[in-house]
């Protein structure tokens, strides 16, 4: 099995309430709206990848219930290659509470990452002919940390270009930086994992510098509605986000961006270049509900960069 964007991560399953507000401690508040559907850090950034036009792999460990049935499915919609997804006989699947702000989109989570919590450095092990056939690697930090190092180890020792979602943020040891040629931190997390206030350009400059200190190739913020900032061996570029008008939904457009950004990658793309093409996939997914079921395909992506040029 060979894959050009191979990505180690969680599938959990969505479960997407929409209110006015987020209820306080000790409140009951009335809904305006449920969704159920596939998500996961990185199965939304495999999704992304395949309908982006990559042949794409997943790495994960998922339940033997009916969530990981819907992982399947998910998968299998989309082509995803899944010979390295174990099936764990005693824990569930993973699951998100998502809070989907009724006024403006904005979104507040619980995950709970199930089977995946169990992933280990000899699954990893076990991928590593996976892992050794692609062109970018990429993984966040919703399954254990060590399975991370260990996947980004394997992927930088085959030469395979390597991409870190540092998502959620956590505190962890610098040397998982050094097997990075990108880090991909939205602001909060790039401010989270340096301590410095990423509210200013200036001061997300400053992180991304501290994450190349401590041994990153490259850093790119995310910086929402504000576009990105790359930083690194690559040089230093601030690039504006797209303007989208019509923004229902930004649950997994983190994601959006990791996978289109992957894609561009894998075909040899320079990375200001992968940056915008991941740019255009997430302001696609933002104007639809939902996290995985909202990645646009790669005839969306071109034709909204020619509009857009
Ligand atoms: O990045 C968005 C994702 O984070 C959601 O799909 C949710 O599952 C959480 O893992
Ligand atoms: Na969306």
């Amino acid at each position: 099995d060979r894959a050009d964007v191979v990505v180690l991560g969680t599938f959990v399953a969505d479960l997407a309430f929409k209110a006015e507000r987020m209820p306080v401690v000790g409140e009951t508040l009335l809904g305006r709206g449920f969704a159920m559907g596939p998500g996961g850090k990185g199965s939304n950034q495999v999704i992304a990848a395949a309908r982006a036009g990559a042949k794409s792999a997943m790495i994960t460990r998922i339940g033997r219930d009916a969530f990981g049935e819907m992982a399947r499915k998910t998968w299998e919609q989309d082509g995803v290659t899944t010979s390295h997804v174990l099936v764990d006989d005693i824990s569930p699947t993973g699951a998100a509470f998502i809070f989907v702000s009724a006024t403006n989109g904005d979104n507040a989570i619980i995950v709970e990452s199930g089977a995946a919590a169990n992933l280990s450095v000899s699954d990893i092990r076990a991928a590593q002919p996976l892992i050794a056939s692609a062109k970018v690697f990429v993984t966040q930090f919703e399954q254990p940390i060590d399975a991370a190092v260990e996947g980004l180890r394997l992927a930088r020792e085959h030469g395979v270009t390597t991409v870190l979602n540092p998502a959620p943020a956590l505190p962890v040891g610098d040397a998982i930086y050094g097997y990075c040629d990108f880090v991909t931190p939205n602001e909060t997390e790039a401010a989270t994992l340096t301590g410095i206030d990423t509210s200013t350009d200036e001061g997300a400059l400053r992180a991304a510098t501290s994450l190349v200190e401590r041994g990153a190739r490259n850093v790119v913020v995310t910086l929402g509605a504000k576009g990105a900032l790359l930083h690194g061996a690559v040089g230093t570029h601030f690039v504006p986000a797209f303007d989208i008008s019509n923004v229902v939904d930004t649950t997994g457009a983190g994601d959006a961006f990791n996978g289109g950004f992957a894609v561009a990658l894998s075909e040899g793309r320079p990375p200001l270049e992968a940056v915008r093409f991941g740019a255009a996939v997430a302001g696609l997914s933002v104007q639809k509900p939902g996290t995985a079921p909202s990645m646009p395909r790669r005839s969306e992506v071109d034709a909204f960069l020619r509009e857009r040029s």
